[in-house]
């Protein structure tokens, strides 16, 4: 029998979010927002979460993976209390406590919720549950207390007196239950005005039977936003992102303006790397250590290696290695591969190709589809011309080559290593190693002498 099992309501509609979009899917901070409320209960009881859903079921289960989590749904939705009976079959003779939390409160934290289990297994009765002090009560249901602060019931926002409405004591939605307890309170619900059960009557039903209800408060607010709106999540996006700098500012990473940038949870920097306002970071991105980014720079799905210098430029799907210098302006697109030391200046835009060791692409240039070898310098104004309007060809370029500025490379198409072009070519054949090729269309016109150290025929 596993001990401790958490469950994760999002059957739920998210109405309010106006939104073609199931509302646990809507990405925060680079995961779909309920992914946070899985990772915080995993991470308290040690196991896989159980997620009830309902509305775009197969949806949700998707979005979330398949494999994230166990399933079980809820149609129609009938309330939170009906929403955890529907696990009654999968946990019955599993578990021993039950934890519940909400699909769409993305800032709770696993400490918090460790908290609330300790506090659980520190007393007697079947209930324990987090509240939160707050003046703005957002809908929230009250605690109700007798004159000994002991919890008598929950009295949701629609069905409180004016006395209960001014309670700031707010229910968060977090629970811990005695699962022999709560199996059989959830068959005496009672059926709400709103034609719903409610989880939060079993507090009622405990109390009638003289057991106690324990309530934790919350000591940090901000962990009970829940989102019922895009304002909501945006409140709680902002709370996100500052956790998110401040765990990499602890781990050794330098924000010159840390409300200026936008750093997804799923990014991984290097110690010593500073990060300059207006900077973002997106997806599965992965930086060094000592790199400098921005200011004015984006950066999605891509791996950057140590001591890189990136400004004021856009990469998209790359591969960045060490001691890489871009910027300003630079573009790295699908599949661009920038090797050791290699430096991309002032406009440049490189898409499904690899630069070799120490190339130089200074100013102005395209490369598309393109192998280039190590130390070859592209002049000013180079373009790999690799689309001939209906496919696209390949461009090699050999170690150590010279491409003269404003060379047009008309692909497919090899140079050969420590071959050169003049500038203005329009390079239309193959140019063997070693030679100089000029011109409209480029033809050789001279050898060029050749290291003792090539092997390039
Ligand atoms: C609920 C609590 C309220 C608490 C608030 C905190 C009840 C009756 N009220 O109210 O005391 O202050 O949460 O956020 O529980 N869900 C299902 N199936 C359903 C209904 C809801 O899975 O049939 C899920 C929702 O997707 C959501 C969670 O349960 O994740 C809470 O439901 P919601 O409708 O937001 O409840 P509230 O009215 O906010
Ligand atoms: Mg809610």
């Amino acid at each position: 029998m596993d001990d401790i099992v958490g469950i994760v309501l999002a059957a739920g509609k998210g109405t309010r979010m106006k939104s073609a979009r199931p509302k646990v899917l809507h990405p925060l901070l680079g995961r779909p927002m309920a992914e946070y409320a899985l990772r915080a209960v995993e991470e308290a009881t040690g196991r896989k979460p159980v997620v009830v859903i309902g509305h775009q079921a197969d949806a949700v289960r998707q979005g979330l993976g398949p494999d994230r989590a166990e399933y079980v749904v809820q149609d129609p939705p009938l309330g939170t209390g009906d929403a955890v009976r529907r696990t009654r079959p999968y946990l019955a003779d599993r578990a021993r406590v039950v934890l519940v939390t909400n699909g769409d409160m993305p800032l709770l934290r696993a400490e918090t919720l460790r908290a609330l289990l300790a506090a659980h297994a520190a007393h007697d009765g079947p209930i324990t549950l987090l509240t939160v002090f707050a003046d703005d009560p957002r809908g929230f249901g009250r605690i109700v207390r007798d004159e000994q602060g002991r919890v008598q019931a929950i009295v949701e926002e629609a069905h409180a007196t004016p006395e209960q409405k001014a309670i700031r004591e707010l229910n968060v939605g977090v629970y811990a239950f005695d699962a022999d307890w709560l199996w059989p309170a959830l068959e005496r619900l009672p059926l709400s005005p709103k034609g719903e059960y409610y989880l939060t009557d079993t507090v009622a039903l405990a109390v009638a039977q003289g057991r106690e209800v324990r309530a934790v408060p919350l000591d940090d607010p901000t962990e009970a936003i829940g989102v019922n709106t895009r304002v909501h999540l945006a409140e709680a996006a902002a709370v996100l992102q500052q956790r998110i700098v401040r765990r990499w500012m602890l781990a050794g990473v330098t924000f010159i303006d840390p409300r200026r940038v936008y750093v997804e949870d799923t990014v991984t920097l290097g110690q010593d790397t500073v990060v300059w306002p207006d900077t973002y970071l997106l997806g599965d991105t992965h930086i060094g250590p000592e790199c400098e980014l921005g200011p004015n720079t984006y950066i999605r799905d891509t791996q950057v290696g140590a001591r890189c210098r990136v400004f004021a430029s856009v990469l998209e799907q790359a591969v960045v290695e060490d001691e890489v210098d871009i910027g300003p302006y630079g573009h790295l697109r699908k599949g661009a591969h920038l090797a050791r030391g290699v430096h991309m200046g002032n406009f440049g835009e490189v898409k499904n190709s690899y630069l070799g060791p120490g190339v130089k692409m200074g100013h102005f240039s395209y490369i598309g589809d393109a192998t280039i070898e190590a130390d070859v310098n592209i002049g000013a104004g180079t373009i790999t011309c690799n689309y001939d309007g209906e496919r696209k060809h390949p461009t090699y370029i050999g170690r150590g080559a010279f491409i003269g500025s404003d060379t047009m490379l008309v692909a497919p198409l090899r140079i050969g290593e420590g071959a050169r072009t003049g500038a203005g070519a329009v390079v239309t054949k193959d140019v063997p190693a070693y030679t100089l090729a000029v011109g409209v269309p480029a033809r050789v016109i001279r050898r060029l002498p050749r290291p003792q150290s090539s092997d390039e025929t």
